[in-house]
């Protein structure tokens, strides 16, 4: 359970921070049961990292303290950067029916993370979008994929960000840079990758041995599973809730600066 009593299930947990480097979380919540995710997540801060929020069903509203408010339905994406310091809230705007999507985290370079706050809502309508020869339909979230450019792009990190729907025996292809750190959700069917099977709500982590340069995804089952990949920052990660920052006394320095009321938009104490 997470915020005031959200039912999820934490995919990327803290300790394969370092092995997936520059991702930090990504929660996955699906359920039509209201009592699961009715609660939303209340005010709340954020520093030194960015969220993105990928809603496959369901209506959530955000607000945050730089003053940037969207809803992000079926299909839609926010990206919010961190920076400095924002406070925010997630809610639900529907009280029944199927509420499904993800939640990732994506850690921001030092120089970057007290960068000023960044928000911006992409519709499902203005999601690039790719369908490859082998039949695979694939949504661009960041990076790019068969010369489909993503909806948000970063020096630093790099991050590929696709949602793949494969029908069952097709194949897909992504190139990925060697040395970026990669990992697969499953969210329908069944994946099949390097003759491993990965079944619906398993993620698996992708070995980037020396030289390799993409992975290949086939689909034992209609199919629909996120890509996730970017290139490691090698910089120490301290975390201390929904703080991630570089060293011990740079956590203590956002504890205090939230408290005084130091994060973007906020009247100061
Ligand atoms: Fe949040």
């Amino acid at each position: 359970m997470d915020g005031a009593g959200v039912r999820i299930n934490r995919v990327l947990t803290q300790s394969l921070q370092r092995r997936l480097d520059p991702f930090l979380m990504l929660d996955a919540f699906g359920s039509d049961k209201p009592g699961d995710y009715i609660a939303g997540f209340p005010e709340h801060p954020h520093r030194g990292f960015e969220t993105i929020s990928y809603m496959i069903h369901g209506r959530m509203r955000h607000k945050d303290s730089a003053g940037h408010e969207g809803l992000i339905t079926d299909g839609g994406v926010q990206w919010m950067t961190a920076g400095r310091g924002v406070v925010h809230s997630e809610m639900p705007e529907q009280n029944e029916g199927l509420m499904e999507g993800f939640q990732l985290w994506l850690n921001l370079p030092a120089r970057d993370k007290m960068s000023k706050p960044w928000y911006r809502d992409i519709p499902a309508e203005q999601l690039p979008q790719v369908t490859t020869q082998g039949g695979a339909v694939v949504r661009v979230i960041a990076g790019s994929s068969h010369g489909v450019a993503g909806a948000v792009t970063r020096d630093g990190s790099e991050p590929v960000y696709l949602d793949i729907a494969l029908p069952a025996g097709a194949s897909f292809e992504q190139q990925l840079p060697a040395g970026h750190n990669a990992f697969i959700y499953v969210f329908r069917g069944e994946a099949v990758v390097e003759g491993k099977a990965v079944p619906a709500t398993r993620m698996a982590i992708l070995a980037n041995p020396a030289g390799a340069d993409g992975v290949r995804i086939h689909a034992a089952s209609d199919l629909r599973v996120l890509l996730i990949a970017g290139r490691p920052l090698g910089e120490p990660i301290a975390q201390y809730g929904p703080f991630v920052m570089n060293t011990q006394a740079e956590l203590q320095q956002a504890v205090e600066d939230f408290r005084a009321g130091r994060f973007e938009g906020l009247a100061q104490s």
